[in-house]
């Protein structure tokens, strides 16, 4: 199937069957998030995979009592850095210099600046900014569990802070900012499963410049 096939399959699986997902088609969207480009390299934020039923069933009261939340097979929390600090910065440019094995003077002054301008401003314009690379890799993750035939339903429909605290991400640092259920769609409950996807025609979105 091409790639726009699976993404007209693919739809925000409203509910799902509760049977699992192979570990293997799980670690490959998860390596498509990890792949996800992000402002600065930085990837500023964790993945945190829940497959744990009782910590799902905590977590679905606090997100409108969505049924994905305890349907499906794992449940990716999208959760960002509550800010940039010096630490963060520093690893991911540490990190870039020991795997391509040399420090580069530009890439070192861009540390730089870098360091002189995140870290003093607002936390949650930090968060807001970090959560905005979060959303890259949940795209990515996405489209990945389509590829993989698999259902994944987009999902900000929750209350973060209850989801920050059953999670404990803010101990960590870390603040949920959008999740994806992954599982199978369960067809015969799911009122959303055959109606015609809908979308803006092609030029009410794209303006061409020539
Ligand atoms: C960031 C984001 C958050 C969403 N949150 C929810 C949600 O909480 N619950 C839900 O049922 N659908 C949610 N959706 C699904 C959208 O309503 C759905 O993707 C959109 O209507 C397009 O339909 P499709 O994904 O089925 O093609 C969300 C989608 C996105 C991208």
């Amino acid at each position: 199937m091409e790639l726009l096939d699976k993404l007209n399959w693919r739809y925000a699986a409203k509910a799902m069957n509760g049977e699992k997902v192979a570990e293997e088609k799980i670690q490959r969207i998860l390596e498509a998030a990890r792949l996800a480009p992000t402002s600065s390299g930085l990837q500023p934020f964790e993945i945190i995979v829940v497959k744990n039923q009782e910590i799902k069933e905590k977590i679905k009261p606090v997100a409108w009592n969505q049924s994905v939340i305890t349907e499906c097979s794992h449940l990716l929390v999208f959760a960002a850095w509550d800010t940039y600090t010096a630490d963060r910065i520093n690893y991911m440019f540490d990190l870039t210099n020991d795997i391509r094995g040399f420090k580069n003077e530009g890439w070192e002054n861009y540390r730089q600046m870098l360091l002189s301008s995140y870290p003093q401003k607002d936390a949650e314009e930090n968060f807001n900014h970090a959560a905005k690379q979060a959303y890259i890799a949940f795209a990515e993750a996405l489209t990945a569990a389509a590829f993989e035939g698999v259902d994944a339903t987009p999902l900000e429909g929750f209350d973060p802070t209850a989801v920050d605290e059953i999670l404990g991400l803010r101990d960590k640092g870390l603040r949920s900012a959008v999740m994806l259920p992954i599982g199978y769609r369960k067809e015969d409950e799911d009122w959303l499963v055959n109606l015609v996807k809908v979308r803006k025609p092609m030029e009410d979105l794209v303006t061409v410049i020539e």
